[in-house]
């Protein structure tokens, strides 16, 4: 090796160039992140539906063998309450649930996904928990347990949610919130969840029990009224 080789690694000025376009590199690299990650995250893209997508529709939640977890699929039509709204309702509706949670502070004690405290169950799946019961009483039973959580013990955890003072306004919202939280694409996040049964209701069984005579008199009366 000759001096001047040597001398040209161990100058100064050549560290003090590289340290300036090491930064200068990164800066570009963050600023390019940051704007990918931007389109990434907003409502209507990939990963993150549109607010009236999720809302008007029911939320799957699929095992996708390619990827090796379970994912949300976008289902068929399903308003929330019953009601088709359209993108803008839908994203004032959320928005109200989301402020919701930052303004009683659900953080404390959840999270959302995955960010927050450890105290009560992550609401990232909420949505989806097969603890309310069935999905055709899930959206009252979730607005009555967020208006009034004390007296009802949820979980197996022991537990309880005290009362937040959320009007009804305020919890409908927040179901709002939650059904669109869940149909995020979260990479599989939390792993080994098992959703509530969404299937559509079972074909009528197969075998009736061995009814009296009334039955076919029963299906041929008028409907009532
Ligand atoms: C002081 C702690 C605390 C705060 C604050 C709190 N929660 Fe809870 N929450 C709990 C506990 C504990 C449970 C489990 C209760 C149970 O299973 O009965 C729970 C359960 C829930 C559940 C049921 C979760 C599930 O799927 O099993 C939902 C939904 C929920 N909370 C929403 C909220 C929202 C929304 C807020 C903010 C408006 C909030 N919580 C604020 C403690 C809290």
């Amino acid at each position: 090796m000759s001096q001047t080789q040597a001398l040209w690694w161990a100058s100064e000025s050549f560290w003090r160039k590289t340290a300036i376009w090491v930064t200068a590199g990164s800066f570009v690299v963050l600023i390019f992140l940051t704007f990918d990650t931007v389109k990434q995250i907003t409502a209507g893209s990939k990963r993150v539906p549109a607010y009236a997508n999720a809302l008007n529709h029911r939320i799957d939640y699929v095992f996708d063998a390619k990827r090796n977890f379970q994912v949300p699929v976008i289902g068929p039509e399903e308003p929330l309450f019953g009601k088709m709204l359209t993108e803008t309702e839908a994203e004032a509706l959320v928005s109200h649930g989301k402020l919701t949670t930052q303004a009683k502070n659900c953080m404390d004690c959840h999270t959302l996904l995955g960010n927050g405290a450890y105290f009560a169950p992550d609401l990232t799946k909420s949505w989806l928990d097969p603890a309310w019961g069935s999905k055709e009483t899930r959206e009252q039973t979730m607005v009555e347990f967020l208006m009034n959580p004390t007296d009802k013990l949820h979980n197996a955890s022991g537990r309880r949610m005290p009362n937040l003072k959320i009007t009804e306004a305020e919890a409908r919202a927040t179901v709002a919130f939650l059904k669109w939280m869940s149909s995020i694409d979260t990479n599989g996040f939390p792993s080994n969840f098992k959703p509530i049964d969404q299937a559509d209701a079972a074909p009528a069984p197969v075998a009736e029990p061995a009814a009296p005579a009334a039955a076919p008199a029963a299906d041929a009366a008028p409907a009532q009224q």
